[in-house]
């Protein structure tokens, strides 16, 4: 146990995938949980299930995250961390064919949406820092941005400009906050096996959606990125993972991805 009360995590994305698992991973950690997205009637059954607290709010929306903050700033212990993983792609097109407003989603959703809630949220972690096992007060901000803010691909355009402009304001916004216990830690995940990403990425086509995961050993799940979240935020308040960047063993870089059963090479086998 490192910290000696339970802390309370905001939680965003937490309709679906790695947000709904964290959700439910921090909770069985014995966190307070408030989690939030769009989808009303799936963050009340997983507050059912999980005894979190649900509140909708779309992040695109000023009026929306001012509500969602003053809810979680009214909440008695306050807050102690942020886990903003909401976001995603749209479209898979060449930069040249690619739609104007799939960018402009992607924009909204993954960078201002993140400057938004971080801009509201500041305050109230600074309010709500609190105290490790060894007396450390901290709070955290971590975010999950995508190993495709790092590494582009054909295809990847307005998906890679926007992963890559949430990583950078992440970045910064460690520089500027330095002298205070807050760990700014991202994320960065390659491919994982969850019910919408692709789905959402391809318009709702599934056979699109599937391909991306056809034949791979054990893509990550969602629980494998909730888990890693957990364990960052977990350890001593005074250490921060600035970035970790987590993958299936399959994937051993973005363009080099093991399609069929992994398995150890028998002696004097050729690669
Ligand atoms: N799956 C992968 O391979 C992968 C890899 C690396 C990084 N990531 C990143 O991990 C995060 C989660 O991905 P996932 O696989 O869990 O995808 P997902 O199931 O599609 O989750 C996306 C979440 O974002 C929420 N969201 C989207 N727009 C929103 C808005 N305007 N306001 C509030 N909430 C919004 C959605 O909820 P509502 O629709 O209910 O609002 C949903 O809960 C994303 O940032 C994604 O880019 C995913």
């Amino acid at each position: 146990m490192t910290h000696s009360a339970p802390r309370r995590a905001l939680v965003t994305g937490a309709s679906s995938g790695i947000g709904a698992a964290t959700a439910r991973e921090l909770a069985k950690r014995g966190w307070n949980v408030v989690g939030t997205a769009r989808r009303a009637d799936r963050l009340e059954r997983l507050a059912a299930e999980t005894g979190m607290t649900a509140v909708a709010a779309d992040l695109t929306s000023d009026d929306d995250v001012t509500r969602l903050v003053e809810r979680v700033a009214a909440l008695d212990g306050g807050l102690q961390a942020l886990v903003h993983v909401a976001g995603g792609a749209i479209g898979a097109e060449s930069v040249e064919q690619g739609l104007l407003d799939d960018w402009r989603v992607m924009y909204e959703t993954n960078v201002l949406a993140t400057k938004r809630l971080l801009e509201q949220v500041l305050p109230v972690l600074r309010a709500g820092a609190t105290a490790d096992a060894a007396g450390f007060v901290h709070a955290d901000v971590a975010a999950v941005t995508s190993t495709a803010a790092t590494v582009r691909y054909q295809g990847g355009g307005g998906y890679n400009a926007a992963k890559a402009g949430e990583a950078a304001l992440l970045e910064v916004m460690r520089l500027e906050l330095v002298g205070e216990p807050i760990r700014v830690i991202d994320i960065a995940p390659g491919l994982v096996h969850t019910d919408e990403f692709a789905r959402v990425r391809y318009r709702g086509d599934d056979a699109a959606a599937e391909e991306v995961y056809r034949g791979v050993d054990h893509p990550l799940t969602a629980g494998d990125v909730a888990v890693t979240i957990a364990v960052a935020l977990e350890l001593p308040g005074h250490v921060v993972l600035n970035r970790v960047e987590l993958r299936p063993v399959a994937q051993a870089a973005q363009h080099v991805l093991h399609r069929g059963p992994l398995a150890v090479r028998v002696e004097g086998e050729r690669s």
